[in-house]
């Protein structure tokens, strides 16, 4: 059997919605635990309390790979494959989730994630004070997903310095999975800085954005083994699977999407494949690091945003880490989170 590593998991039927509402507070050794809240159709609820148990332990590695005084959490709201969510339900679900989040008094926070935008937060705000990216209108930092792709972006900065001596886009090619909020400003910015492009989504309607940055389309089917520099994921996770990797046509893999490994084993693999994958959980942190600075650590938008771009500096320190020891960038990055966990930095250092 495998132990409760997590510190605290409520599952609810949510009173308005009557729908599965599952808060689970993975750590919050650092501090408050915080992860957004996920709206999303599961067979069943139990595969939602999977994945809030998955998505709030990502989130603990998350904030403490960036320095962050604050642990992981996440909200799922599980909606099942055969309801329809009328507008007033899902309003219902939100009220449900802020209910759960005020009762936790401060332990953890939430804010957008899949499913979710900062009119949501709106709505969970009615009930709680702990809830990040409401519009800026009512006074929070407003959609996240522009300085998440901001966060990849420096990331592939340090992947490119180290595949390629340089860290300049102009003239390499990136394969972009999936073209929602954060993919397609990923999209947006490696184009304005002279990067080819081959994208693609499931949405059809996505082809008109890669006409508009000269990007090649490509069938999801075939975006993950599109010859290509960099790949991109930046859809659902769990997409690198082992029977993927031998056709793998990247030098590097480095995206937003969360939990993209299909199983831990398939990080060696991409490793032994000579595929240098940058943990999803470090790529993606901008939004949450630009929320945090903002709204917890009262930071302007430049110093926030340079935290942001700090993520460059990270992932180089973890691919030298792992160029140093032979082991993966993985393992080099769990490295980082166990040393921050361990280290009780004084918060006054961490908040600044
Ligand atoms: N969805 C965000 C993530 O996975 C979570 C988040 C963003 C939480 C912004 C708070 C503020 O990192």
């Amino acid at each position: 059997m495998a132990s409760l590593e997590h510190e605290e998991v409520i599952v609810r039927a949510g009173p308005r919605s009557g729908l599965p509402v599952i808060v689970a507070i993975h750590s919050t050794h650092l501090g408050q635990a915080v992860g957004g809240c996920r709206i999303w159709r599961y067979p069943d609820w139990r595969d939602g309390l999977e994945d809030a148990l998955r998505l709030s332990a990502g989130m603990t590695a998350k904030l403490a790979v960036c320095g962050l005084a604050n642990g992981g959490g996440k909200t799922v709201v599980a909606v099942p494959e055969s309801a329809t969510l009328s507008a007033e339900r899902r309003a219902g679900a939100l009220r449900d989730v802020g209910e759960v989040v005020t009762s936790l008094s401060g332990r953890y926070a939430t804010g957008p994630d899949v499913g979710t935008a900062p009119a949501d937060m709106a709505i969970i705000g009615e009930l709680t004070g702990h809830v990040f990216c409401k519009p800026p209108a009512l006074g929070g930092s407003g959609d996240s997903s522009p300085h998440t792709a901001t966060g990849v972006v420096a990331a592939l900065r340090a992947a490119c310095s180290r595949t390629y001596g340089s860290a300049d886009f102009g003239g390499r090619l990136f394969a972009v999975s999936g073209l929602g909020s954060v993919g397609g400003h990923i999209a947006r910015q490696l184009a304005a800085a002279g990067a080819s492009l081959v994208v693609s989504d499931i949405d059809t309607e996505k082809k008109d954005l890669a006409k508009e940055l000269g990007a090649s389309w490509a069938d999801p089917g075939e975006i993950l083994t599109a010859e290509a520099d960099v790949l991109i994921p930046a859809a659902l996770g769990g997409v690198l699977a082992r029977d993927l990797v031998p056709r793998l046509r990247c030098a590097a893999i480095v995206g937003p999407a969360n939990n993209q490994l299909a199983e831990p084993c398939v990080a060696d693999l991409l490793h032994e494949h000579g595929i240098i994958w940058v943990p999803d959980y470090v790529a993606s942190a901008g939004g949450v690091i630009y929320a945090l600075s903002v709204e917890l650590r009262h930071q302007t938008h430049a110093s926030a945003l340079a935290r942001v771009q700090a993520i460059e500096q990270t992932v180089t320190q973890i691919l030298h880490a792992s160029q140093q020891t032979g082991r993966t960038p993985a393992h080099a990055a769990q490295e980082l989170v166990r040393h921050r966990l361990r280290t009780p930095f004084p918060r006054r250092l961490l908040n600044g």
